[in-house]
Protein backbone atom coordinates (compact mmCIF):
# COMPACT_ATOMS: atom_id res chain seq x y z
CA UNK A 1 0.00 0.00 0.00
CA UNK A 2 3.06 2.13 0.24
CA UNK A 3 2.67 5.49 -1.69
CA UNK A 4 -0.49 4.37 -3.25
CA UNK A 5 -3.28 6.78 -3.78
CA UNK A 6 -6.74 5.22 -2.43
CA UNK A 7 -10.48 6.62 -2.46
CA UNK A 8 -12.45 5.52 0.08
CA UNK A 9 -16.09 6.60 0.72
CA UNK A 10 -17.76 5.93 3.54
CA UNK A 11 -14.98 7.36 5.74
CA UNK A 12 -16.06 9.34 8.53
CA UNK A 13 -17.12 6.43 10.47
CA UNK A 14 -17.07 2.67 10.82
CA UNK A 15 -15.71 -0.04 8.66
CA UNK A 16 -14.03 3.11 6.27
CA UNK A 17 -13.01 4.82 9.12
CA UNK A 18 -10.87 2.43 10.11
CA UNK A 19 -9.49 0.87 6.85
CA UNK A 20 -8.97 4.91 6.04
CA UNK A 21 -6.32 4.81 8.72
CA UNK A 22 -4.96 1.46 8.84
CA UNK A 23 -3.93 2.55 5.40
CA UNK A 24 -2.56 4.97 6.08
CA UNK A 25 -0.02 3.44 8.96
CA UNK A 26 1.03 1.45 5.53
CA UNK A 27 1.81 4.51 3.91
CA UNK A 28 -1.01 4.99 1.68
CA UNK A 29 -2.90 8.55 0.24
CA UNK A 30 -6.50 8.61 1.37
CA UNK A 31 -9.08 10.12 -0.45
CA UNK A 32 -11.51 10.38 2.27
CA UNK A 33 -14.95 10.90 1.08
CA UNK A 34 -18.72 11.00 2.83
CA UNK A 35 -21.09 14.11 3.46
CA UNK A 36 -19.96 14.83 7.49
CA UNK A 37 -17.25 17.08 6.88
CA UNK A 38 -16.09 17.25 10.31
CA UNK A 39 -16.06 13.77 11.18
CA UNK A 40 -13.95 13.56 7.99
CA UNK A 41 -11.57 16.06 9.19
CA UNK A 42 -11.17 13.93 12.06
CA UNK A 43 -10.31 10.75 9.93
CA UNK A 44 -8.18 13.09 8.17
CA UNK A 45 -6.20 13.74 11.02
CA UNK A 46 -6.04 10.38 11.99
CA UNK A 47 -4.42 9.17 8.66
CA UNK A 48 -1.96 11.46 9.05
CA UNK A 49 -0.92 10.83 12.83
CA UNK A 50 -0.78 7.25 11.50
CA UNK A 51 1.88 8.30 8.57
CA UNK A 52 0.02 8.45 5.69
CA UNK A 53 -1.07 11.82 3.56
CA UNK A 54 -4.83 12.21 3.53
CA UNK A 55 -7.65 14.58 1.78
CA UNK A 56 -11.08 15.41 3.05
CA UNK A 57 -13.59 15.65 0.17
CA UNK A 58 -17.04 16.43 1.35
CA UNK A 59 -19.27 14.00 -1.13
CA UNK A 60 -22.56 12.74 -1.47
CA UNK A 61 -21.86 9.43 -3.30
CA UNK A 62 -26.04 10.26 -5.11
CA UNK A 63 -24.66 13.13 -6.91
CA UNK A 64 -23.14 12.38 -9.79
CA UNK A 65 -20.98 15.75 -10.60
CA UNK A 66 -20.14 15.29 -6.64
CA UNK A 67 -18.48 11.72 -7.51
CA UNK A 68 -16.42 13.38 -10.16
CA UNK A 69 -15.00 15.95 -8.15
CA UNK A 70 -14.05 13.73 -5.69
CA UNK A 71 -11.66 11.50 -8.63
CA UNK A 72 -10.91 15.10 -9.50
CA UNK A 73 -9.49 15.93 -6.46
CA UNK A 74 -7.80 13.02 -6.30
CA UNK A 75 -5.81 13.29 -9.63
CA UNK A 76 -4.90 17.09 -8.84
CA UNK A 77 -3.84 15.95 -5.40
CA UNK A 78 -1.64 12.36 -5.68
CA UNK A 79 -1.63 12.65 -9.42
CA UNK A 80 -3.49 9.62 -9.89
CA UNK A 81 -5.71 7.06 -8.11
CA UNK A 82 -4.71 3.30 -7.48
CA UNK A 83 -7.84 1.92 -5.65
CA UNK A 84 -11.02 2.85 -5.07
CA UNK A 85 -13.24 1.23 -2.03
CA UNK A 86 -17.13 1.47 -2.34
CA UNK A 87 -18.07 1.30 0.83
CA UNK A 88 -20.58 4.35 1.43
CA UNK A 89 -23.82 2.43 2.58
CA UNK A 90 -26.78 2.91 4.14
CA UNK A 91 -29.29 0.10 5.64
CA UNK A 92 -32.79 -0.29 6.48
CA UNK A 93 -34.75 -2.73 9.15
CA UNK A 94 -38.78 -3.19 8.14
CA UNK A 95 -40.71 -5.76 6.57
CA UNK A 96 -41.74 -5.03 3.14
CA UNK A 97 -45.33 -4.88 4.09
CA UNK A 98 -44.94 -1.95 7.21
CA UNK A 99 -43.10 0.24 4.61
CA UNK A 100 -45.27 3.55 4.64
CA UNK A 101 -42.73 5.85 2.52
CA UNK A 102 -41.65 3.68 -0.53
CA UNK A 103 -38.55 6.75 -1.05
CA UNK A 104 -36.54 4.31 1.35
CA UNK A 105 -35.83 1.97 -1.30
CA UNK A 106 -35.00 4.68 -3.53
CA UNK A 107 -32.39 5.88 -1.45
CA UNK A 108 -31.16 2.60 -0.38
CA UNK A 109 -30.53 1.99 -4.14
CA UNK A 110 -28.91 5.29 -4.64
CA UNK A 111 -26.50 5.12 -2.03
CA UNK A 112 -25.34 1.82 -1.91
CA UNK A 113 -25.54 0.75 -5.77
CA UNK A 114 -25.55 4.25 -7.83
CA UNK A 115 -23.30 5.48 -5.79
CA UNK A 116 -21.05 2.59 -6.40
CA UNK A 117 -21.21 3.18 -10.16
CA UNK A 118 -20.53 6.96 -10.31
CA UNK A 119 -17.09 6.79 -8.33
CA UNK A 120 -16.39 3.53 -10.42
CA UNK A 121 -17.13 5.28 -13.59
CA UNK A 122 -15.12 8.36 -12.62
CA UNK A 123 -12.58 6.55 -11.22
CA UNK A 124 -11.60 3.89 -13.85
CA UNK A 125 -9.68 5.78 -16.51
CA UNK A 126 -7.40 6.44 -13.28
CA UNK A 127 -7.08 3.15 -11.81
CA UNK A 128 -6.74 1.57 -15.55
CA UNK A 129 -3.46 3.31 -16.03
CA UNK A 130 -2.27 2.32 -12.98
CA UNK A 131 -3.24 -1.58 -13.28
CA UNK A 132 -5.08 -0.67 -9.99
CA UNK A 133 -7.80 -1.84 -7.95
CA UNK A 134 -11.85 -1.80 -7.70
CA UNK A 135 -13.23 -3.00 -4.10
CA UNK A 136 -16.96 -3.05 -3.50
CA UNK A 137 -17.90 -3.61 0.13
CA UNK A 138 -20.76 -5.63 -0.67
CA UNK A 139 -22.22 -7.93 2.51
CA UNK A 140 -24.09 -10.89 3.26
CA UNK A 141 -27.21 -10.00 2.00
CA UNK A 142 -26.25 -9.59 -1.49
CA UNK A 143 -25.32 -12.96 -1.43
CA UNK A 144 -28.95 -14.23 -0.09
CA UNK A 145 -32.50 -12.65 0.48
CA UNK A 146 -32.61 -11.55 4.36
CA UNK A 147 -36.02 -10.36 6.06
CA UNK A 148 -36.40 -6.81 7.01
CA UNK A 149 -33.77 -5.53 4.95
CA UNK A 150 -35.04 -6.57 1.41
CA UNK A 151 -34.53 -2.91 -0.04
CA UNK A 152 -31.10 -3.28 1.60
CA UNK A 153 -30.30 -6.39 0.28
CA UNK A 154 -31.47 -5.43 -3.64
CA UNK A 155 -29.09 -3.07 -3.65
CA UNK A 156 -26.43 -5.43 -2.79
CA UNK A 157 -27.38 -7.88 -5.58
CA UNK A 158 -26.74 -5.04 -7.23
CA UNK A 159 -23.27 -4.30 -6.57
CA UNK A 160 -22.80 -7.71 -6.72
CA UNK A 161 -24.02 -8.30 -10.38
CA UNK A 162 -22.45 -5.10 -11.40
CA UNK A 163 -18.83 -5.60 -10.20
CA UNK A 164 -18.89 -9.38 -11.44
CA UNK A 165 -20.06 -8.11 -14.91
CA UNK A 166 -17.05 -5.65 -14.90
CA UNK A 167 -14.59 -7.85 -13.78
CA UNK A 168 -15.32 -9.70 -16.68
CA UNK A 169 -15.19 -6.50 -18.67
CA UNK A 170 -11.76 -5.70 -17.53
CA UNK A 171 -10.16 -9.10 -17.84
CA UNK A 172 -6.57 -8.73 -19.20
CA UNK A 173 -6.44 -4.96 -18.50
CA UNK A 174 -4.65 -5.42 -15.03
CA UNK A 175 -7.62 -3.97 -13.23
CA UNK A 176 -8.85 -6.21 -10.70
CA UNK A 177 -12.31 -6.10 -8.90
CA UNK A 178 -12.67 -7.12 -5.36
CA UNK A 179 -16.42 -7.87 -3.63
CA UNK A 180 -16.22 -7.77 0.03
CA UNK A 181 -19.17 -9.35 2.15
CA UNK A 182 -18.91 -8.68 5.81
CA UNK A 183 -21.52 -10.24 8.13
CA UNK A 184 -22.24 -8.09 11.49
CA UNK A 185 -20.03 -5.90 11.90
CA UNK A 186 -19.51 -3.60 15.08
CA UNK A 187 -20.74 -0.27 13.71
CA UNK A 188 -23.29 1.97 14.05
CA UNK A 189 -24.87 1.17 10.66
CA UNK A 190 -28.08 -0.61 12.44
CA UNK A 191 -28.67 2.40 14.19
CA UNK A 192 -28.77 4.59 11.14
CA UNK A 193 -30.92 2.38 9.45
CA UNK A 194 -34.03 3.51 8.15
CA UNK A 195 -37.05 2.43 9.32
CA UNK A 196 -40.82 2.33 8.09
CA UNK A 197 -41.78 5.84 7.68
CA UNK A 198 -37.68 6.70 5.86
CA UNK A 199 -36.35 7.84 8.97
CA UNK A 200 -33.63 6.31 10.58
CA UNK A 201 -34.25 4.34 13.42
CA UNK A 202 -31.76 6.00 16.00
CA UNK A 203 -30.88 2.87 17.80
CA UNK A 204 -30.16 -0.82 16.75
CA UNK A 205 -32.86 -3.49 16.62
CA UNK A 206 -30.76 -6.30 18.04
CA UNK A 207 -28.18 -7.47 20.72
CA UNK A 208 -24.99 -5.97 19.44
CA UNK A 209 -23.13 -7.86 21.49
CA UNK A 210 -23.88 -11.20 20.07
CA UNK A 211 -22.05 -13.00 17.11
CA UNK A 212 -20.94 -9.41 16.22
CA UNK A 213 -17.27 -9.28 14.16
CA UNK A 214 -15.32 -5.96 15.72
CA UNK A 215 -14.29 -3.75 13.45
CA UNK A 216 -10.47 -4.86 13.51
CA UNK A 217 -11.17 -7.74 12.02
CA UNK A 218 -13.10 -6.83 9.44
CA UNK A 219 -10.45 -4.56 8.18
CA UNK A 220 -7.77 -7.28 8.47
CA UNK A 221 -9.94 -9.66 6.09
CA UNK A 222 -10.17 -6.39 3.55
CA UNK A 223 -6.48 -5.60 3.56
CA UNK A 224 -5.26 -9.18 3.70
CA UNK A 225 -7.50 -9.55 0.73
CA UNK A 226 -6.82 -6.06 -1.28
CA UNK A 227 -2.79 -7.07 -1.02
CA UNK A 228 -3.42 -10.51 -2.50
CA UNK A 229 -5.90 -8.93 -4.93
CA UNK A 230 -8.56 -11.67 -4.51
CA UNK A 231 -11.87 -11.55 -6.33
CA UNK A 232 -14.07 -12.38 -3.01
CA UNK A 233 -14.00 -12.03 0.46
CA UNK A 234 -17.26 -14.05 2.32
CA UNK A 235 -16.83 -13.41 5.90
CA UNK A 236 -17.68 -16.43 8.28
CA UNK A 237 -17.27 -20.35 7.42
CA UNK A 238 -21.16 -20.16 7.83
CA UNK A 239 -22.24 -18.15 4.97
CA UNK A 240 -19.62 -19.73 2.84
CA UNK A 241 -21.25 -23.22 3.49
CA UNK A 242 -24.65 -21.65 3.04
CA UNK A 243 -23.60 -20.42 -0.37
CA UNK A 244 -23.15 -23.84 -1.31
CA UNK A 245 -26.06 -24.83 0.21
CA UNK A 246 -28.06 -22.35 -1.71
CA UNK A 247 -27.37 -24.15 -5.12
CA UNK A 248 -28.92 -27.80 -3.48
CA UNK A 249 -30.91 -26.59 -0.99
CA UNK A 250 -32.39 -22.97 -1.13
CA UNK A 251 -35.20 -23.53 0.98
CA UNK A 252 -32.66 -24.98 3.44
CA UNK A 253 -31.03 -21.61 4.03
CA UNK A 254 -33.89 -19.62 3.64
CA UNK A 255 -34.40 -21.07 7.41
CA UNK A 256 -31.36 -20.86 8.06
CA UNK A 257 -30.96 -17.17 7.67
CA UNK A 258 -34.85 -16.86 9.48
CA UNK A 259 -33.38 -18.98 12.36
CA UNK A 260 -29.56 -16.93 12.54
CA UNK A 261 -31.73 -13.43 12.49
CA UNK A 262 -33.96 -14.48 15.11
CA UNK A 263 -31.24 -16.19 17.37
CA UNK A 264 -29.40 -13.01 17.20
CA UNK A 265 -32.20 -11.21 17.71
CA UNK A 266 -31.90 -9.44 14.44
N1 LIG B 1 -21.61 -2.96 9.79
C1 LIG B 1 -22.09 -4.07 9.26
O1 LIG B 1 -22.61 -4.95 9.98
C2 LIG B 1 -21.99 -4.31 7.77
C3 LIG B 1 -22.24 -5.60 7.31
C4 LIG B 1 -22.17 -5.85 5.94
C5 LIG B 1 -21.85 -4.83 5.06
N2 LIG B 1 -21.61 -3.58 5.54
C6 LIG B 1 -21.32 -2.53 4.57
O2 LIG B 1 -20.12 -1.87 4.93
C7 LIG B 1 -20.17 -0.52 4.47
C8 LIG B 1 -19.80 0.40 5.63
O3 LIG B 1 -20.77 0.23 6.64
P1 LIG B 1 -20.54 0.65 8.16
O4 LIG B 1 -21.05 -0.44 8.98
O5 LIG B 1 -19.17 1.16 8.36
O6 LIG B 1 -21.60 1.85 8.24
P2 LIG B 1 -21.59 3.23 9.03
O7 LIG B 1 -20.76 3.13 10.26
O8 LIG B 1 -23.02 3.62 9.15
O9 LIG B 1 -20.84 4.21 8.01
C9 LIG B 1 -21.43 4.48 6.77
C10 LIG B 1 -20.57 5.49 6.03
O10 LIG B 1 -21.20 5.77 4.78
C11 LIG B 1 -21.32 7.19 4.64
N3 LIG B 1 -22.46 7.55 3.80
C12 LIG B 1 -23.78 7.29 4.00
N4 LIG B 1 -24.51 7.85 3.03
C13 LIG B 1 -23.64 8.48 2.19
C14 LIG B 1 -23.78 9.25 1.01
N5 LIG B 1 -24.98 9.51 0.47
N6 LIG B 1 -22.66 9.74 0.43
C15 LIG B 1 -21.44 9.51 0.95
N7 LIG B 1 -21.24 8.78 2.06
C16 LIG B 1 -22.33 8.28 2.67
C17 LIG B 1 -21.45 7.71 6.06
O11 LIG B 1 -21.04 9.06 6.17
P3 LIG B 1 -22.04 10.32 6.06
O12 LIG B 1 -23.32 9.92 6.72
O13 LIG B 1 -21.31 11.41 6.76
O14 LIG B 1 -22.19 10.61 4.61
C18 LIG B 1 -20.44 6.81 6.77
O15 LIG B 1 -19.13 7.32 6.60
C19 LIG B 1 -21.59 -0.30 3.94
O16 LIG B 1 -21.59 -0.39 2.53
C20 LIG B 1 -22.38 -1.44 4.54
O17 LIG B 1 -23.48 -1.80 3.75
C21 LIG B 1 -21.67 -3.29 6.88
Amino acid sequence: MQGKTIIITGASAGIGEELAVTLASRGANLVLAARGEEALAQVKRRCEQSGGRAIAVGTDVTDLEACRRLVERAVEAFGGVDILINNAGISMWVRFEEVTDLSLFDRVMRVNYLGSVYCTHYALPHIKARKGLLVAISSLTGKTGVPTRSGYAASKHAMQGFFDSLRIELLGTGVDVLVVSPGFVATDIRARALGPDGQPLLESKRDEDRDTMDVDTCVAWITRAMENREREVVMTARAKVSMFLKLVAPGLVDRIVLRTLREKGS
